[in-house]
């Protein structure tokens, strides 16, 4: 089969990496793709948001499948207009991916179905937005209605920094258009963990779960990213939790998409607090989390090829996953100055090294190649994942890779997977 993946980070490069194993994968391509996916995959400089140019590209190149990585095509609706170009593709049509593109229909969605997240409000007026705030005092959670690069929410400590969020949002046009309308959310205490479920519109098939480190400093410190490092299998999320949330969550989701005329396919992303009142739904997105793919698909023993494909066919039920038990971690590499200004264009050294660290995988997310050198080209630039036995030689080997890059230009945690092995 011919294949196009859309996209260009390292949860592209994941993807690209296990399609590429594929004995159904004739011939791959991925667009943009970066650096480091040249290596498995032929890019072609289409950007993943210019949707004219990806059904050119898709009906040039007789793609029999297309895989779309990020959420933004999805929410503009690149996997309908494949259809219509008569192009098959993994993910959600844009319907059903409001489930992530706006955080309104979200809350009001899981209120129709019951689905048990955070309580909230919606607010399209400064001014009441900032009335509730006072009245429902901190801590509160003040969120932009649409995409904002995973950016657009802030867990205020104080009703000062929850005015401030709101102020920068609707006054500010901080977020441009996507920050226009808020929900202001209760705040949800516990443990987070990310759920990924394979979708074919009516049958769910877990897909591994992992946990996140979202802010860009250790010991969980500075502002949120899109995710500093990752760990696969979170301990916290057991077979009951899982259980739970697939008859609380997932399966009434999917039901109530599938009853409003939106059934979902692709993978649900499911973003979680476990607490005291058991799991609640803090969020769904509606492809893979970047880090945790990184994490997830190195786990994958069988063929992904052939799920992504019954997903779009509608054929899960048929389908048995087999994982592997080792445990994997992300330390995710970015560029001085991320999650503001990235600097980009310096140079990064010592990736052959790293590669040959054994049990290490190297994923790029943001570089570009100049002649034989390999340089910066964004915010997160690199993902390493480490393999092990247990969540303590997985991060052994990641950090010993890391090690071996030499890249003054760049910064990682040195604590992913403080959760399940300490604080070094
Ligand atoms: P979201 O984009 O909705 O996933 O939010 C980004 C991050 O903000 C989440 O991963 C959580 O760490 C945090 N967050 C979002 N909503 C809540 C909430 N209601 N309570 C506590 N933390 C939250
Ligand atoms: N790592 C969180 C996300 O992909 O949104």
């Amino acid at each position: 089969m011919r294949i196009l993946v859309v996209g260009s980070g390292a949860r592209e490069h994941a993807l690209c990496w296990a399609i590429s194993a594929s004995p159904l994968c004739a011939k791959l391509f991925c667009a943009p793709g970066n650096a480091g996916i040249a290596a498995v995959a032929e890019c072609v400089p289409v950007a993943a948001m210019d949707l004219d140019g990806i059904v050119a590209l898709a009906t040039r190149e007789k793609i029999d499948f297309a895989v779309i990585g990020p959420e933004d095509p999805l929410a503009a609706g690149i996997v309908d207009r494949l259809a219509a170009a008569g192009i098959k593709a993994f993910g959600p049509s844009a319907a059903a991916a409001r489930l992530e593109g706006s955080k309104g229909f979200l809350k009001d969605f899981c209120a129709r179905h019951s689905v048990p997240t955070a309580a909230y409000a919606r607010f399209t007026d400064r001014d009441k937005a900032v009335a509730h705030v006072r009245a429902k005092g901190a801590p509160i959670v003040v969120k932009t209605d649409g995409l904002a690069a995973g950016k657009g929410v802030t867990v205020a400590s104080s009703v000062e920094e929850a005015v401030k969020a709101v102020d920068e949002a609707m006054l500010g046009g901080k977020f441009g258009r996507s920050g226009a309308e808020l929900v202001i959310e209760e705040f949800l205490d516990g443990v987070e963990a990310s759920f990924f479920v394979l979708c074919d519109g009516k049958n769910a098939l877990p897909f591994g779960n992992a946990q996140d480190h979202k802010r860009v400093g250790d010991g969980d410190t500075g502002p949120n990213t899109g995710g500093m490092g990752a760990y696969s299998p979170a301990p916290v999320f057991d077979a009951a939790i899982e259980k739970q949330v697939m008859d609380e969550i997932v399966r009434p989701t999917l039901a109530g998409m599938a009853a409003e005329g939106a059934p979902f396919k692709g993978v649900l992303f499911v973003g979680l607090m476990i607490g005291a009142k058991g799991p609640r739904l803090v969020e769904f997105n509606v492809r893979f989390g970047d880090p945790e793919c990184q994490t997830i698909l190195p786990r994958l023993k069988s063929d992904l090829l052939p799920a992504l494909i019954a997903s779009a066919d509608g054929a899960l039920d048929r389908f048995d996953l087999r994982w592997s038990a080792d445990t994997t971690m992300c330390v995710v590499m970015a560029a001085e100055g991320y999650p503001g200004e990235p600097k980009k264009g310096t140079e990064i050294r010592g990736l052959d090294a790293a590669a040959k660290v054994p049990g290490v995988a190297i994923f790029h997310a943001a570089t570009k190649a100049d002649g034989g050198r390999i340089l910066a080209n964004g915010g997160r630039v690199l993902g390493i994942v480490g393999r092990g036995a247990d969540a303590r030689a997985a991060r052994e080997a990641a950090y010993a890779a890391v090690a071996k890059i030499d890249w003054p230009g760049g910064f990682c945690r040195s604590d992913i997977g403080w959760q399940v092995v300490g604080r070094k």
